[in-house]
């Protein structure tokens, strides 16, 4: 009698502890599957906002237009790197039309208090090309293009 008597509670414990922790370990599968098919769709998308064709013209009409006199790729000149430019922004866009409008009438105050000159004679098309190539500057692009 005394042994069913310990046996019973230890038995009840198990039993009540295997009923909570059964459900709680399949949830945990699933959420681990979910978690798992969410990272594969997931991939880094290609820059919607550009295309090799916009990039290779952007470099192309910088190094015809007065850019490098202020700019170069990787330091500061009288403007900042082109580099530090593609890294300040999100690559998309909403950062292309912020920043076409800024080449296109000039500005200050994102880098410092020295103005950049407008360009007027340069069109929106064009700007924005420039600066599709420009974002896409970033550290990681700038290593596997001069290799
Ligand atoms: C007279 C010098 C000068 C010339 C020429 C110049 N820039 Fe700039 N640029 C600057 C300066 C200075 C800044 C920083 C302005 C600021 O702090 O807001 C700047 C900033 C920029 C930025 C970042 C703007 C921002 O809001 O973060 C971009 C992009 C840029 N220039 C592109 C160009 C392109 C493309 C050309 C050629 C069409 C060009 N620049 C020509 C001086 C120049």
């Amino acid at each position: 009698m005394k042994i069913i008597k310990l046996i019973t509670p230890a038995l009840c414990i198990v039993l009540t502890l295997s009923v909570c922790v059964a459900p709680a370990q399949i949830k945990k599968k699933v959420v681990a599957k979910k978690k798992m098919t969410t990272a594969v769709t997931k991939a880094p998308p290609p820059p919607p906002f550009a295309t090799d064709a916009d990039i290779a013209d952007g470099k192309a009409l910088i190094s015809k237009s007065d850019c490098l006199a202020c700019h170069k790729t990787e330091d500061k000149l009288v403007g900042p790197a082109y580099t530090a430019v593609a890294a300040k922004y999100p690559h998309d866009q909403n950062s292309v039309n912020t920043l076409t409008d800024k080449v296109i009438s000039g500005g200050s105050g994102a880098w410092g208090p020295v103005p950049m000159a407008p360009h007027p004679a340069i069109s929106k098309a064009d700007a924005n090309k420039m600066i599709k190539y420009i974002l896409t500057l970033n550290a990681k692009n700038l290593t596997t293009s001069t290799k």
